[in-house]
């Protein structure tokens, strides 16, 4: 009996080493390989393969058609460093030439992260062409005459591109064809305002997903926090899921105690008494501690101000004429409606704070948006927002039902848009997906978008240009009717006299290409803009997309060649080509002209948001007599 006890602890012990080895690789050497990497089918998650070379403890990163060394790996932020392909020697040629430079399978969890700064070298003139920097001025050319080495073997060939890969929404890789250009590298984090001198050692940044909880043929597979069930998401396969009380912490790869947010005021914060603990406990501490102090109370000024200013204005707002019915909603009501600002109600992070989904006690659903705590920019966006949201009120335009300036962030709360943006529908990434847009829906989307901006450029007083329309700019409703949204960036043309701004605006792939020029955004900078995404109704492609080649990464450029090839169906989405009589080609074509000319390269000569407006109904009457005709 005891020698049976005795064998089951041994047993027990054992099973929970190889299910500890389960999760996390051990190290390749002596580099440590952190979850969810994984070096063999029986560590890590296999999703996240890299391979280990144990003798020298190098591990590198696979592709699709070949293999680089990793140089560095944060497991805290998700991404590692790879060292780019070399120069084969004497030749301005990359080794991965023959196989069409770097290519990430784009079914695994990686891709290329927006950090890197990439130079294609020896490149043939078509490239001229391309949304790359490939002028004479172009940091390539610092690159090459300062770094002896290359220059001693691509000095020679004249046309060389930069391509900051911020902006792109995802990519997967970095095409070198004969036919492009022959070479390339790439720096993380790059100053271009230092000397080339002083540049890092080349390096490609590459991001994984979050891996989910690691999978289990049975119990055995699984630690003592976690149970062996069906994945939800994924039927047949099952996933060690964390017992109740604890969470999966995907960075590494254990379930750890629920972390709930303890803090009275406002979005996911963290514990600021926790960290003065923690830090207080250590030597120095007097000094620590007054320092923190010091901070928390610039950073609470700050925050004052800021919603002073956002009670003040909003004050101003409902006094003044034409404003819209905007409530003033209450901390507490915030609170209940996000459930204390859950992570399960987060619909969405940028760079002005948090978007969470809300439901108020009367049931209806509103997203609620929170500037980032002590951002003046962010602040300064929300209180543009209010300004202006207060003003319009449009069937094609998100309503804004209210404020909140009791918490310590500014808080706006919206009418809650069902069904996801156009750009997710268009990119499948809807359960209904792009196949619910039918040629007529597309065309009423279109429409909608259209009247929603030429209302805020004709009928609002002073005239708001949006100044960052996109695809995921434009929401769906249930019915799959269009409203534009995100006012983030949005000028009233009067007050913004100067136009100078010296910060990128907008979107890489819709920027008008005149603000290059004179930094000035104006309401046929919008037009350019929605001319990108009447492209992407078109033909279901994304503004800017890497797997496409190089000279036609960005849309606008890519359809205005087909046009010019008198190809403009070629382009277009096969799922509406299929279904198209001659009469649903015609509007097909007639919409891509339409699209052309919002996208004119002198602004005098594109229409006004109104005229695109009118030509699409005229183009929706064609194409749906047709229908009435069938
Ligand atoms: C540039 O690329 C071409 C085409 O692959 C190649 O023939 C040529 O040798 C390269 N130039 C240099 C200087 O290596
Ligand atoms: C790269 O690998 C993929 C998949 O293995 C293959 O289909 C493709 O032909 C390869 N590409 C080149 C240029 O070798
Ligand atoms: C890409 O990854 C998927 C998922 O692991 C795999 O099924 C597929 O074979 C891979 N493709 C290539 C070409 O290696
Ligand atoms: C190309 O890059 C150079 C140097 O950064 C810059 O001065 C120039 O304006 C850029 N040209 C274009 C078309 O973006
Ligand atoms: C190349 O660099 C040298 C000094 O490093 C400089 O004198 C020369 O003007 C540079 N040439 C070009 C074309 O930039
Ligand atoms: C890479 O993928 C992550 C996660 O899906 C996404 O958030 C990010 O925007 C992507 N980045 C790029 C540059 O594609
Ligand atoms: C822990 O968090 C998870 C996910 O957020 C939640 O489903 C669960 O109910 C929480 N458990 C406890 C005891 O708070
Ligand atoms: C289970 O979780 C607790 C609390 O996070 C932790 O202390 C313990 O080490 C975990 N046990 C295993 C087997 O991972």
């Amino acid at each position: 009996m005891e020698t049976y006890t005795a064998l089951t602890a041994v047993m027990m012990l054992l099973l929970t080493a190889s299910a500890a080895a389960a999760t996390r690789c051990p190290s390749c050497g002596p580099t440590p390989v952190p979850y969810p990497l994984s070096t063999s089918p029986t560590c890590g998650d296999p999703s996240y393969r890299v391979l280990c070379d144990a003798a020298s403890g190098s591990l590198s990163f696979p592709t699709l058609n070949n293999s680089y060394p990793i140089t560095s790996i944060s497991a805290a932020a998700q991404r590692l460093v790879i060292q780019p392909a070399q120069l084969v020697s004497g030749r301005c040629v990359t080794a991965d030439l023959p196989t069409q430079g770097l290519q990430l399978n784009s079914s695994l969890p990686f891709n290329v992260t927006s950090s890197n700064t990439i130079m294609y070298l020896n490149c043939s003139q078509t490239l001229l062409n391309s949304p790359l920097n490939c002028s004479s001025a172009s940091l390539c050319h610092e690159y090459v005459n300062g770094t002896a080495a290359v220059d001693g073997v691509c000095g020679a060939t004249p046309i060389c591109c930069t391509l900051w890969a911020w902006g792109s929404t995802t990519s997967y890789s970095i095409r070198v064809r004969e036919t492009g250009c022959r070479a390339y590298t790439s720096f993380v984090n790059l100053d271009p305002t230092l000397p080339v001198s002083r540049w890092p050692q080349p390096g490609l940044e590459i991001q994984w997903v979050a891996p989910p909880e690691p999978l289990c043929g049975s119990q055995v597979d699984c630690d003592g926090n976690s149970t062996c069930g069906p994945d939800p998401a994924d039927s047949g396969a099952s996933r060690c899921f964390c017992n109740s009380g604890l969470t999966w912490d995907p960075t590494q790869g254990i379930c750890v105690e629920n972390i709930t947010c303890q803090d009275p005021d406002g979005c996911g914060a963290t514990d600021k008494t926790a960290l003065i603990a923690s830090l207080t406990s250590g030597i120095g501490a007097g000094l620590i501690a007054s320092i923190v102090l010091a901070m928390l109370y610039k950073h609470h000024e700050r925050t004052r101000k800021a919603r002073e200013r956002l009670a003040q204005e909003r004050e101003e707002i409902l006094n003044s004429n034409g404003a819209i019915g905007a409530k003033n909603f209450t901390g507490k009501e915030i609170k209940k409606a996000t459930n204390n600002f859950s992570r399960d109600r987060l619909l969405g992070v940028g760079g002005y704070g948090e978007v969470y989904k809300g439901i108020l006690d009367d049931g209806t659903l509103v997203a609620i948006k929170c500037a980032k705590l002590g951002n003046a920019k962010g602040t300064d966006q929300v209180l543009n927002e209010v300004r202006i949201l207060c003003q319009v009120n449009h069937r094609c335009l998100v309503r804004l039902l209210g404020c909140c300036v009791d918490l310590e962030q500014p808080i706006l709360v919206y009418e809650y848009v069902e069904n996801g943006t156009l750009l997710e529908h268009l990119q499948g990434h809807r359960p209904s997906g792009r196949a619910a847009l039918s040629w007529e829906r597309r065309l009423q989307i279109a429409h909608d978008a259209a009247e929603g901006l030429a209302y805020l450029h004709s009928s609002a007083v002073p005239p708001i240009y949006h100044r960052d329309v996109k695809s995921s700019n434009i929401l769906l409703d249930e019915k799959l009717n269009a409203k534009v949204s995100d006012f983030g960036l949005s000028r009233l043309a009067h007050t913004d006299l100067s136009h100078i701004t010296t910060c990128a605006q907008g979107t890489l792939g819709y920027l008008d290409p005149e603000y290059y020029r004179n930094y000035q955004l104006t309401d046929k900078s919008d037009v350019y803009s929605f001319g990108v995404v009447l492209l992407e109704l078109l033909t279901s492609q994304k503004a800017i997309d890497f797997n496409r080649a190089d000279d036609d990464v960005n849309l606008a450029i890519y359809v205005r060649r087909m046009v010019d090839e008198e190809r403009l169906m070629d382009a277009v989405d096969p799922l509406l080509k299929e279904k198209a009589d001659l009469m649903g080609v015609e509007t097909m074509k007639a919409l891509g002209f339409l699209a052309v000319g919002c996208l004119e390269e002198r602004r005098q000569n594109r229409p006004s948001m109104k005229e695109v407006a009118e030509e699409i109904e005229y183009i929706m009457s064609i194409a749906t007599a047709k229908v009435a005709q069938n």
